[in-house]
């Protein structure tokens, strides 16, 4: 994944005629700061991917794992014949709530296109979805690539999953979405309360057709994401929805190894120096249903 998406970072984000060894500089500088937020608050607010270093630096950083991570989701519905009846369908449309750069994208395009599928589509709703426009052509690069998807498009809609009603477009969409995903941003959104949380996910479950999967995941660690992910089992239970895959308690959740040897070419930015090890929270939880 690194040879398609180092060379498309540098394109997207470097300046014109930077030297490759000064924009990593500030790659590093960039990295150094989102790592001392998400250590010292207890909710990153999303402001900060205003920010296209930050961008570049998460899409190093995080792209490859979180890619990962709805694979692992995915993983543990392998067998289940009422998963796979969705994600075998040729046509394919996706909603990724919250879906930032869209690592949703190579995810499902992998085993879409492991399952003979001919187009997938991608929407994310997020309320940066003007600023992470910029990292979804990189996010489809490495889905034509790697996957050998035959036909992955992404886009997005800036929409604010916690305003009170649901604009009708998001709507529509929703209504004609296989797939709607919510991975790592159940943190913030428990911090603006459960009682906001819980009106969001309601709206947009009830908007889903019938028969659609549902998937999400999030870091083990924190404790509103644990809250956040049983809200929505709770949600999806209460609609009839049936439960394919649930690791929604510290103690169930999925861990697995860090599965990247980061390559030599940016290995230095995240050096012992810099207090900055390469490697994430890989202790995921994990809730699959499909709608009644
Ligand atoms: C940590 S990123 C996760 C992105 C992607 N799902 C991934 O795993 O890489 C969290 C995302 O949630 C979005 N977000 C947070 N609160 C939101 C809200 N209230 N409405 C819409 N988007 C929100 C942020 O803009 C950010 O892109």
């Amino acid at each position: 994944m690194y040879e398609v998406l180092i060379p498309r970072v540098l394109e997207a984000f470097a300046r014109p005629d930077e030297a490759e060894q000064d924009f990593l500089r500030r790659v590093q500088a960039s990295d150094v700061r989102l790592q001392q937020q998400y250590r010292t608050q207890r909710r990153v607010g999303s402001e900060i991917y205003a920010d296209p270093m930050i961008r570049a630096a998460y899409l190093l950083r995080y792209l490859g794992h979180y890619t990962l991570q709805l694979g692992d989701v995915l993983t543990g519905l392998d067998g289940n014949p009422e998963a796979a009846a969705v994600l075998s369908q040729p046509h394919l449309q996706a909603t990724a709530l919250c879906g930032g750069p869209g690592p949703e994208l190579i995810a499902l395009a992998a085993l879409h296109a492991q399952l003979g599928g001919s187009s997938l589509a991608l929407s994310v709703l997020d309320h940066n979805a003007r600023h992470w426009a910029d990292c979804w052509p990189i996010a489809q690069a490495i889905a034509n690539t790697y996957p050998r998807h035959p036909a992955v498009s992404i886009q997005g809609l800036a929409t604010e999953l916690l305003a009170p009603a649901v604009s009708p477009w998001e709507r529509e969409l929703l209504q004609q979405t296989q797939v709607m995903t919510a991975m790592n941003c159940l943190n913030e959104l428990v911090g603006h309360g459960r009682a906001r949380l819980e009106t969001a996910l309601r709206q947009r479950l009830d908007a889903l057709p019938a028969g659609a999967l549902v998937l999400a995941s999030d870091q083990a660690f924190y404790g509103a994401c644990e809250a956040g992910i049983q809200l929505l089992h709770a949600l999806l239970v209460e609609r009839g929805a049936r439960i394919l895959l649930a690791d929604i308690t510290k103690a169930q959740c999925h861990s697995v190894a860090n599965r990247f040897q980061v390559p030599g070419r940016i290995a230095w930015i995240y050096g012992a120096e810099q207090n900055n090890r390469f490697r994430v929270h890989v202790q995921q939880l994990r809730l699959a249903a499909r709608m009644p």
